[in-house]
Protein backbone atom coordinates (compact mmCIF):
# COMPACT_ATOMS: atom_id res chain seq x y z
CA UNK A 1 0.00 0.00 0.00
CA UNK A 2 0.81 3.76 -0.38
CA UNK A 3 1.17 4.30 3.69
CA UNK A 4 3.93 0.79 3.67
CA UNK A 5 5.58 2.53 0.87
CA UNK A 6 6.24 5.30 2.46
CA UNK A 7 7.32 3.85 5.43
CA UNK A 8 9.56 1.48 4.25
CA UNK A 9 11.30 4.77 1.96
CA UNK A 10 11.23 6.32 5.84
CA UNK A 11 13.38 3.51 7.14
CA UNK A 12 16.08 3.55 3.88
CA UNK A 13 16.25 7.18 4.54
CA UNK A 14 16.97 6.85 8.16
CA UNK A 15 19.60 3.73 7.37
CA UNK A 16 21.32 5.57 4.64
CA UNK A 17 21.36 9.03 6.36
CA UNK A 18 23.74 6.77 8.92
CA UNK A 19 25.68 4.55 6.76
CA UNK A 20 26.73 7.54 4.96
CA UNK A 21 27.49 9.66 8.36
CA UNK A 22 25.33 13.11 6.29
CA UNK A 23 22.90 15.28 7.55
CA UNK A 24 19.60 14.40 5.93
CA UNK A 25 18.50 12.26 2.84
CA UNK A 26 15.76 12.37 0.65
CA UNK A 27 14.64 9.60 -1.37
CA UNK A 28 12.14 10.11 -4.08
CA UNK A 29 9.60 6.93 -4.32
CA UNK A 30 10.59 6.08 -7.82
CA UNK A 31 13.98 4.82 -10.34
CA UNK A 32 14.86 7.32 -12.60
CA UNK A 33 16.63 4.42 -14.47
CA UNK A 34 13.08 3.08 -14.99
CA UNK A 35 11.47 6.62 -15.36
CA UNK A 36 13.75 9.17 -16.54
CA UNK A 37 10.74 11.58 -15.92
CA UNK A 38 11.07 10.92 -12.57
CA UNK A 39 14.04 13.19 -12.30
CA UNK A 40 11.23 15.78 -12.29
CA UNK A 41 10.31 14.34 -8.62
CA UNK A 42 13.75 14.66 -7.47
CA UNK A 43 14.23 18.22 -8.69
CA UNK A 44 10.83 19.55 -7.06
CA UNK A 45 12.15 17.10 -3.57
CA UNK A 46 14.83 19.72 -3.66
CA UNK A 47 13.62 22.62 -4.60
CA UNK A 48 10.95 21.73 -1.30
CA UNK A 49 14.16 21.45 0.92
CA UNK A 50 15.84 24.63 -0.39
CA UNK A 51 12.58 26.23 -0.01
CA UNK A 52 12.41 25.22 3.96
CA UNK A 53 16.15 26.64 4.58
CA UNK A 54 16.88 29.36 1.84
CA UNK A 55 15.49 32.29 4.26
CA UNK A 56 18.41 31.42 6.80
CA UNK A 57 21.14 32.20 3.83
CA UNK A 58 21.81 35.07 2.05
CA UNK A 59 24.44 33.32 -1.05
CA UNK A 60 23.38 30.45 -2.59
CA UNK A 61 26.09 28.94 -4.62
CA UNK A 62 24.80 26.88 -7.93
CA UNK A 63 26.41 24.59 -9.87
CA UNK A 64 25.68 23.58 -13.87
CA UNK A 65 24.25 20.25 -15.31
CA UNK A 66 21.26 18.33 -16.16
CA UNK A 67 19.90 17.90 -12.53
CA UNK A 68 20.64 21.29 -11.41
CA UNK A 69 18.69 22.55 -14.99
CA UNK A 70 15.99 20.93 -13.63
CA UNK A 71 16.15 22.18 -10.00
CA UNK A 72 15.87 25.39 -11.57
CA UNK A 73 13.05 24.97 -13.79
CA UNK A 74 10.88 23.13 -11.54
CA UNK A 75 11.31 25.74 -8.35
CA UNK A 76 7.99 28.31 -7.90
CA UNK A 77 7.86 31.04 -9.44
CA UNK A 78 8.23 33.72 -6.27
CA UNK A 79 5.89 36.54 -5.95
CA UNK A 80 8.05 38.67 -3.69
CA UNK A 81 11.76 39.49 -3.81
CA UNK A 82 14.06 37.62 -2.14
CA UNK A 83 17.16 38.83 -0.22
CA UNK A 84 19.50 36.70 -2.03
CA UNK A 85 22.31 36.76 -4.20
CA UNK A 86 22.66 33.63 -6.47
CA UNK A 87 26.16 32.87 -7.64
CA UNK A 88 27.50 29.98 -10.40
CA UNK A 89 29.83 27.91 -7.98
CA UNK A 90 32.16 27.64 -10.91
CA UNK A 91 33.39 29.37 -14.44
CA UNK A 92 31.70 27.39 -17.49
CA UNK A 93 33.94 23.62 -17.56
CA UNK A 94 33.06 23.46 -21.27
CA UNK A 95 29.21 22.11 -21.26
CA UNK A 96 26.46 23.35 -23.45
CA UNK A 97 25.61 27.06 -22.48
CA UNK A 98 22.25 26.08 -21.27
CA UNK A 99 23.35 23.97 -18.28
CA UNK A 100 25.95 26.05 -17.64
CA UNK A 101 26.10 27.41 -13.47
CA UNK A 102 25.79 30.87 -15.29
CA UNK A 103 22.63 30.19 -16.76
CA UNK A 104 21.56 28.13 -14.08
CA UNK A 105 22.35 30.82 -11.30
CA UNK A 106 19.77 33.33 -13.71
CA UNK A 107 17.16 31.14 -13.68
CA UNK A 108 16.97 30.18 -10.19
CA UNK A 109 17.31 34.00 -9.34
CA UNK A 110 14.41 34.58 -11.43
CA UNK A 111 12.20 32.25 -9.77
CA UNK A 112 13.37 33.83 -6.47
CA UNK A 113 13.49 37.33 -7.60
CA UNK A 114 16.67 37.54 -5.97
CA UNK A 115 19.59 39.16 -7.30
CA UNK A 116 22.59 37.25 -9.72
CA UNK A 117 26.33 37.79 -10.62
CA UNK A 118 27.66 35.93 -13.37
CA UNK A 119 31.21 34.19 -13.99
CA UNK A 120 32.50 34.86 -17.25
CA UNK A 121 35.97 32.92 -17.70
CA UNK A 122 36.60 30.87 -20.41
CA UNK A 123 37.84 26.86 -20.19
CA UNK A 124 41.51 25.51 -20.51
CA UNK A 125 43.12 28.75 -20.18
CA UNK A 126 46.87 29.67 -19.46
CA UNK A 127 47.43 29.91 -15.67
CA UNK A 128 49.06 33.26 -16.52
CA UNK A 129 45.91 34.32 -19.12
CA UNK A 130 43.74 33.42 -15.32
CA UNK A 131 45.54 35.25 -13.41
CA UNK A 132 44.86 38.31 -15.55
CA UNK A 133 41.44 37.35 -15.86
CA UNK A 134 40.82 37.13 -12.49
CA UNK A 135 41.75 40.39 -11.77
CA UNK A 136 38.72 42.27 -13.85
CA UNK A 137 37.14 44.22 -11.11
CA UNK A 138 33.61 42.28 -12.52
CA UNK A 139 34.96 38.38 -12.29
CA UNK A 140 37.09 39.14 -9.06
CA UNK A 141 33.53 40.77 -7.68
CA UNK A 142 31.96 37.47 -8.67
CA UNK A 143 34.75 34.94 -7.38
CA UNK A 144 34.85 37.25 -3.57
CA UNK A 145 31.07 36.38 -3.59
CA UNK A 146 31.70 33.13 -4.40
CA UNK A 147 34.18 33.06 -0.71
CA UNK A 148 30.59 34.19 0.94
CA UNK A 149 28.47 31.44 -0.24
CA UNK A 150 26.46 30.31 2.58
CA UNK A 151 24.25 27.59 0.70
CA UNK A 152 25.21 25.40 -2.05
CA UNK A 153 23.05 23.30 -4.52
CA UNK A 154 25.18 20.98 -6.74
CA UNK A 155 25.07 18.28 -9.07
CA UNK A 156 27.01 15.01 -8.66
CA UNK A 157 28.43 13.67 -12.10
CA UNK A 158 29.99 9.90 -12.44
CA UNK A 159 33.54 10.80 -12.57
CA UNK A 160 34.06 9.15 -16.41
CA UNK A 161 30.59 10.54 -17.87
CA UNK A 162 31.72 13.46 -16.81
CA UNK A 163 35.42 13.69 -18.60
CA UNK A 164 33.71 12.36 -21.88
CA UNK A 165 30.93 14.84 -21.74
CA UNK A 166 33.40 17.56 -20.93
CA UNK A 167 35.64 16.71 -23.93
CA UNK A 168 38.69 16.55 -22.02
CA UNK A 169 41.72 15.11 -23.84
CA UNK A 170 42.23 11.34 -24.28
CA UNK A 171 45.56 12.21 -21.74
CA UNK A 172 42.75 14.18 -19.16
CA UNK A 173 40.44 10.70 -19.51
CA UNK A 174 43.10 8.60 -18.63
CA UNK A 175 44.83 10.34 -15.87
CA UNK A 176 41.50 10.99 -14.15
CA UNK A 177 40.61 7.59 -14.76
CA UNK A 178 44.01 5.94 -13.31
CA UNK A 179 44.17 7.76 -10.23
CA UNK A 180 40.59 6.21 -9.12
CA UNK A 181 38.40 8.99 -9.48
CA UNK A 182 34.80 8.01 -9.44
CA UNK A 183 33.09 11.51 -9.01
CA UNK A 184 32.86 14.53 -9.90
CA UNK A 185 31.49 17.67 -8.43
CA UNK A 186 31.98 21.61 -9.36
CA UNK A 187 35.48 20.76 -11.68
CA UNK A 188 36.53 18.54 -8.93
CA UNK A 189 37.25 15.06 -9.34
CA UNK A 190 37.25 12.65 -6.53
CA UNK A 191 38.25 8.79 -5.48
CA UNK A 192 36.10 6.76 -3.61
CA UNK A 193 37.62 7.83 0.01
CA UNK A 194 36.38 11.66 -0.82
CA UNK A 195 40.14 12.49 -1.94
CA UNK A 196 40.71 14.83 -4.58
CA UNK A 197 42.44 13.59 -7.28
CA UNK A 198 42.09 16.36 -10.17
CA UNK A 199 40.97 19.78 -11.01
CA UNK A 200 39.65 21.46 -13.90
CA UNK A 201 41.41 24.28 -15.19
CA UNK A 202 38.61 27.00 -14.22
CA UNK A 203 37.76 29.15 -11.22
CA UNK A 204 34.97 28.98 -8.84
CA UNK A 205 34.66 27.44 -5.40
CA UNK A 206 37.73 25.57 -3.76
CA UNK A 207 37.83 22.30 -1.70
CA UNK A 208 38.29 24.24 1.58
CA UNK A 209 35.45 25.86 1.34
CA UNK A 210 33.08 23.27 -0.04
CA UNK A 211 34.38 21.50 3.34
CA UNK A 212 34.16 24.53 5.58
CA UNK A 213 30.27 25.05 4.71
CA UNK A 214 27.62 24.25 6.64
CA UNK A 215 24.78 24.07 4.49
CA UNK A 216 24.93 22.00 1.00
CA UNK A 217 22.35 19.97 -1.07
CA UNK A 218 23.41 17.64 -3.02
CA UNK A 219 21.19 16.58 -5.95
CA UNK A 220 22.12 13.19 -7.91
CA UNK A 221 20.27 9.95 -8.62
CA UNK A 222 20.48 6.93 -10.85
CA UNK A 223 22.63 3.72 -10.12
CA UNK A 224 25.56 4.67 -11.99
CA UNK A 225 25.76 7.77 -9.74
CA UNK A 226 25.46 5.89 -6.15
CA UNK A 227 29.42 5.32 -6.13
CA UNK A 228 30.20 9.00 -6.96
CA UNK A 229 27.15 10.06 -4.43
CA UNK A 230 29.31 8.09 -1.46
CA UNK A 231 32.77 9.58 -2.45
CA UNK A 232 31.12 12.88 -2.50
CA UNK A 233 29.52 11.91 1.17
CA UNK A 234 32.64 11.70 2.95
CA UNK A 235 34.28 14.66 1.91
CA UNK A 236 31.58 17.02 3.73
CA UNK A 237 29.11 15.70 6.61
CA UNK A 238 26.54 18.32 6.36
CA UNK A 239 25.60 17.26 2.93
CA UNK A 240 22.00 16.54 2.50
CA UNK A 241 21.66 14.24 -0.54
CA UNK A 242 18.37 14.23 -2.47
CA UNK A 243 18.12 10.64 -4.40
CA UNK A 244 16.27 8.40 -6.05
CA UNK A 245 15.24 4.64 -5.57
CA UNK A 246 18.11 3.20 -8.01
CA UNK A 247 20.82 4.89 -6.32
CA UNK A 248 19.97 4.35 -2.82
CA UNK A 249 19.46 0.65 -3.65
CA UNK A 250 22.91 0.38 -4.77
CA UNK A 251 24.41 2.62 -1.78
CA UNK A 252 22.81 -0.38 0.67
CA UNK A 253 24.42 -2.74 -1.32
CA UNK A 254 27.90 -0.83 -1.53
CA UNK A 255 27.90 0.31 2.48
C1 LIG B 1 28.12 19.80 -13.42
C2 LIG B 1 28.38 20.18 -12.02
O1 LIG B 1 27.85 20.88 -14.20
O2 LIG B 1 27.08 18.84 -13.44
C3 LIG B 1 28.85 18.98 -11.30
O3 LIG B 1 29.35 21.19 -11.89
C4 LIG B 1 28.07 17.72 -11.58
O4 LIG B 1 28.84 19.30 -9.93
C5 LIG B 1 27.47 17.61 -12.94
O5 LIG B 1 28.92 16.62 -11.46
C6 LIG B 1 26.30 16.64 -13.00
O6 LIG B 1 25.62 16.71 -14.22
P1 LIG B 1 24.23 16.05 -14.50
O7 LIG B 1 23.88 16.47 -15.89
O8 LIG B 1 24.44 14.57 -14.41
O9 LIG B 1 23.27 16.54 -13.50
Amino acid sequence: SFISEIKGITKLEDILTKRLGIKKIVIIPSSIDECPACSIDMAKAAGRYFFSIMREHKVIGITGGTTMHSFAENLPQMKTEMPLTIVPARGGLGEEVEIQANNIAAMVSKKLNGHYVLLHVPDNIDKDIMESITSIPQVKSTLEAIDEIDLLVFGIGNASDMAKRRKSSDKECMVIKERGAVSEAFGHYFNIDGEIVYETSTVGIKLDKYKALNDIIGIAGGKKKAEAILSIARINRNLVLITDESAANYLMEIT
